[in-house]
């Protein structure tokens, strides 16, 4: 069975183009984990976690051109796409790491923002995550991450599964993609319900949580440190 990592890196070329087949209503995922950003909230540095070929990296440039920008993954292969895309943009450093093991310094961010990554951790690694994404954020940083959740019992999430299919198929994936995305999903991923991410995040210390957007089992979340 193939390693999260080694995943990823024999994806990366195809991925920017699978994943536009695999999620739905991923341009509107996107669009909404920005939306929300306060108004007066001007993020100086900024942490991408998990941040593949740079969908949301390149959204984060578009939103806050002057911020400096540490784009993370544990793919060697997927961080040299990404750096291929931004080749002219000074301002992205690039950080292979596992979110599991970043040793963040404590207020070295004030926005951390994460898209269809976080789930590939189980949830006891969640835990210590939130608790790591909340000490790495200055007074009044934002975390906001789209992810994978599941349903609150086993019949929402096999639906869940269901609908994601079908939608999937609308979008372009075929069979084959389909079972390549359901034997990495077997092998490596961890859905959890939405509310046990805002309990979570709500235990971590964030003193707003909210779930601000859902679609099927995609979720964008949102949580501030006071
Ligand atoms: C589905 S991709 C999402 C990429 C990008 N954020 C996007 O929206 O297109 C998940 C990414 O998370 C990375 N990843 C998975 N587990 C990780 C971990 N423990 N630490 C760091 N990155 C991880 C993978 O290498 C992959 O690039």
């Amino acid at each position: 069975m193939k390693s999260v990592q080694s995943f990823y890196d024999q994806l990366s070329g195809q991925y920017t183009d699978l994943i536009s087949k695999c999620v739905p209503r991923y341009n509107e995922l996107l669009y909404n984990m920005f939306h929300y950003i306060p108004e007066d909230f001007k993020p100086k540095r900024i942490l991408d976690l998990g941040c593949g070929t740079g969908n949301l990296t390149e959204q984060i440039l578009k939103h806050f051109p002057e911020a400096e920008i540490d784009a993370l993954d544990l793919s060697e292969e997927i961080l040299k796409e990404s750096q291929k895309r931004f080749m002219s943009q000074p301002n992205i450093r690039y950080i292979q790491a596992d979110f599991r093991e970043m040793h963040l310094a404590p207020g070295s961010y004030d926005l951390i923002l994460s898209s269809i990554a976080i789930h590939h951790i189980e949830d006891a690694e969640k835990t210590i995550l939130y608790r790591d994404i909340f000490s790495a954020l200055t007074v009044n940083g934002v975390f906001i991450f789209a992810d994978q959740t599941r349903g609150i019992n086993e019949e929402i999430y096999h639906k869940h599964i269901s609908r994601w299919k079908e939608e999937a198929f609308k979008l372009g994936s075929t069979q084959e993609n389909w079972d390549m995305w359901m034997e990495h999903q077997n092998a490596h991923d961890f859905h959890t319900p939405v509310n046990w991410h805002l309990k979570q995040l709500e235990s971590s210390g964030f003193a707003e949580v909210d779930i601000i957007w859902k679609n099927i089992m995609w979720a964008v979340i949102w949580a501030r440190k006071r």
